[in-house]
């Protein structure tokens, strides 16, 4: 370790994402920088875009560490893929990690790598007792490989391999059980499934054992001609996604709020317009909830 390195560690504080954060990303980096609004408490990274490189990705990675508070999610190492972890990469991300010391890091619950070949996409899983085990196996080996918690994102998916066994959420319910691990529970992937699959979202949001949801993901999706809803983060947040955030915020209680935007990208006043609408939802559930848990006032 070099010396600023060390004096960096030494100063890093521990992770506290708080409030709403942004997913950050270049297109958005610079105005983030320059105006450094107080709406966004915190940003997420993926962890690939920088790992073993330098330049404008380091820099953007210090300039956000000295910044924010930086939370780690990653696109590579899904927890249901058949191919074993990748340990040199992570030996490198336990280092970013506890250079930041990080409380959690999150990965998906699906799968997206065979044979040493990425899938563009994050591919869906079988919702069977095996995939459960598979996926907890994985999940144990993150853990022990990053020390840290891990956290699995519910996937979007558009159709489902095999027999099922059971349903969606039993299926996120039973990882999370036999993994031990907490949840990165992404509300507009609730959602877009609920309308894809047609299940009830407040019903599945409230079968999420709250006391394992560590982070919420919130984000806009594009409704096709046909109906099919697509998950693109390239969209404004929708109307329902808003109200199932109120849902689930008063479920789970005050956790943080991360808004993923990947493309189609609008004034950054505007994506700021979107931070500020998700704050005022998330202290008005945190304010309800004080008020009722006040003790009852008697004349
Ligand atoms: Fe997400």
């Amino acid at each position: 370790m070099t010396r600023s390195d060390d004096e960096r560690t030494k100063r890093a504080p521990t992770q506290r994402a708080h409030g709403v954060g942004l997913g950050l990303r270049h297109e958005l980096s610079r105005d983030l920088f320059e105006a450094r609004p107080a709406e966004v408490g915190w940003v997420e990274i993926h962890p690939e875009n920088f790992i073993g490189r330098g330049g404008s990705f380091a820099s953007m990675l210090d300039e956000a560490r000295a910044r924010y508070d930086v939370v780690t999610h990653g696109l590579t190492q899904c927890v249901g893929s058949p191919d074993p972890l990748d340990a040199t990469y992570l030996r490198s991300l336990r280092e970013l990690l506890r250079r930041q010391n990080a409380r959690w890091h999150s990965e998906h619950l699906a799968w997206g790598n065979l044979g040493g070949r990425f899938s563009h996409d994050l591919l869906p899983l079988p919702f069977t007792r095996a995939a459960v085990r598979r996926a907890a196996e994985t999940i144990r080996e993150l853990r022990e490989r990053l020390e840290v918690d891990i956290a699995i994102e519910n996937a979007s998916y558009y159709g489902h391999p095999g027999e099922a066994e059971m349903n969606e959420i039993e299926f996120l319910g039973e990882v999370l059980e036999a993994a031990d691990c907490k949840v990165l529970l992404d509300v507009n992937n609730v959602w877009v499934n609920s309308k894809n699959h047609g299940f009830d979202p407040r019903a599945y949001v409230s079968r999420v054992p709250a006391e394992r949801v560590v982070q919420l993901h919130v984000a806009g999706h594009f409704v096709r001609t046909d109906g099919l809803i697509i998950d693109t983060h390239a969209e404004p947040v929708c109307e329902g996604v808003y109200t199932l955030l109120e849902h689930t915020l008063a479920h789970v209680g005050e956790v943080p709020i991360l808004l993923e935007r990947d493309g189609n990208y609008p004034a950054f006043s505007t994506l700021l317009d979107e931070v500020r609408r998700l704050d005022a939802i998330r202290t008005r559930v945190r304010d309800e909830a004080r008020i009722s848990a006040l003790p009852e006032i008697r004349a």
